[in-house]
Parts: structure tokens; sequence; C-alpha cells
């Protein structure tokens, strides 16, 4: 018998859903009030200052950390129950790379194929070969991790997450320690995806080109509230004057930030 055709569900981009979200480590709280929806196939990108509370909100999207108010739903399920992730294959590419550092690049990416058994060896070494050719890494099939530069690891990390085909993907700042042409290529890259593979997008980023020219939508953050949302255009070239702050800070040796930050009273 023919294998069955994949159902509608398996081929069309999932929709993220986040209602009043707040989470909280202990009494402390990092995110509050956030509320906001991905639609199918966007690209939609978090950007915010060190500390803003990006990753938290990455890791709550795909379930590692739970709410302590409000929800987060995929495809209308809870993002909290891993049988959520397993039906769209979401994927986190993590900021620090996050490889095997015993395994070669080349089984890094066979890593989940094989462990899965999604295919047989002859589809993976197609699939895993197409993959390294598209990220430029055809020569570091055979290297481990630790022989890898920082930007190559990145890609290797990017790369893994692409074998796995998921239709949500998670990107915690893909560009960063990338040079200004690899990081354009890993935009570009990002932007592609969507078209060829299907795939809802969120991306954490300090880059602005990135966000410029890959996003649908974006927001803003800072301490763990959303302080400005909508497209790129209307978030980067916002008047506000701390939004322009963020975007264009001004290098002040004579007044440097860390002084001012030193005669405030510590808090108590
Ligand atoms: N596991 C944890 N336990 C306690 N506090 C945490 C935990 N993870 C994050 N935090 C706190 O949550 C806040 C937001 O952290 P988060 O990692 O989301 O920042 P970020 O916006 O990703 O910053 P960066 O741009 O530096 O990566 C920080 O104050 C951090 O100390
Ligand atoms: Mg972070």
């Amino acid at each position: 018998m023919p294998p069955a055709p994949p159902s509608k569900s398996e081929d069309t981009p999932v929709r993220v859903e986040v209602e009043d979200l707040e989470v909280s480590f202990g009494k402390t709280t990092v995110l509050h009030d956030i509320s906001f929806q991905v639609d199918p196939g966007e690209i939609f990108v978090i950007m915010g200052p060190s500390g803003s509370g990006k990753s938290v909100l990455l890791r709550t999207l795909i379930g590692l950390l739970a709410p302590s108010k409000g929800s987060v739903t995929i495809d209308g399920q809870d993002a909290r129950n891993p049988r959520t992730h397993e039906a769209v294959k979401s994927a986190l590419v993590f900021q620090a790379g996050a490889l095997f550092n015993s395994l070669s690049v080349y089984d890094n990416l066979a890593f989940y194929p094989r462990e899965h058994r999604t295919a047989r060896e002859a589809e993976i070494r197609k699939k895993v070969g197409e993959t390294l050719r598209m990220l430029s890494l055809e020569d570091a099939a055979d290297k481990f991790p630790s022989e890898l530069s920082g930007g190559m690891r990145k890609r290797v990390a990017i790369a893994r997450t692409l074998v796995m085909e998921p239709r949500l993907l998670l990107y915690d700042e893909p560009t960063s320690e990338l040079d200004p042409v690899m990081a354009a290529t890993i935009s570009e890259i990002i932007g592609s995806l969507r078209a060829e593979l299907q795939v809802t997008s969120v991306v954490v980023s300090h880059d602005r080109d990135l966000a410029q020219s890959i996003a649908d939508r974006m927001i803003l953050l800072e301490e763990g509230r959303i302080v400005a949302a909508g497209t790129p255009a209307e978030v980067l070239e916002s008047s506000e004057a701390s939004i322009q702050q963020f975007f264009h800070p001004d290098i002040n040796v004579q007044q440097p930030r860390y002084r001012a930050s030193l005669s405030k009273p510590p808090e108590s």
C-alpha cells in the first residue's frame, strides 16, 4: 500500500498565540503582560536590551519554561505539552550553539533522524549533504565542534535544526558573532526557508539589518514588557526617544553611562 499523503496539518506552517503571559523565577517576575500572535508562515522578530527577557520568552514558547500567568498556544495547543511540539516539530536554535562535542559535524546533523528513525541512512546522507551545502559547510563535515570557528558552529547549529524539517523554528541570536557577510547570509537563509519549507519563524536578534530585511512584524522588549510592536518600519523608525536610544545609542566618552549607573544609589 502506498504511504498516505501527508495531512494538511503536516505541511502547513503554524500559528503561535501568546496571551497575557507572565513568567517568574521565584519572586522575580521577568516577563509581564506579554500578548502577541505570530501568523502562520510569518517571520517575527523579538528585539530588546540584554536582560530584557528575550531568551526567557523563547524558552517559554518552546515549552521549557512554564508561564506563571497567561498562556502560550501553538496551533491552539498548549505549549507546555511536549506533544504540541512533536506535532509541529518545533526547534530552537540556541544562543550558544549547543552541539554534541564528541560527534563530528556530519554526525551532529544525522543525530536526530537516526535517533527518531525518520529516514534510512541513504536518505539521511542526502539530506545532511544538501543541508551542509546550503550553509557552505561541506568542508566541515568530518570536523568536530572544537575545531570550528564561532560562526561555523552557529551555522552547524542551524543546519542541525533544519535537518529536523521543523514547522516552527525559534532562533536565539542567529547572527551574533558572525561577520557582516555571514550575518547577511543567515538572514537570507531564514528568509528563504519561509518560502521553501513552510515554516513559521520567531527570531531573537540585536541585528537591525536582519529585522529590516526579513521581519514581517517585530516587538521590542524592555524590562520584560513590550514597549513597541509593528512592522520593522514602524518600530525601527519610531520617533520615541527611548526607542531611538536603543537603536542609535550615543557614545559619549565625557559622560559615560557606567558613571551614571555608579552614582545611582543602590536599589533597596
Ligand atoms: N533560570 C533562571 N532563573 C532565574 N532568573 C533567570 C533565569 N533565566 C533568566 N533569568 C533572568 O531573566 C531575565 C531575562 O533574561 P534573558 O536571558 O531572557 O535575557 P535576554 O533578553 O535574552 O538577554 P541577552 O540579550 O543578554 O541574551 C534576566 O534578569 C535573567 O537574570
Ligand atoms: Mg538571550
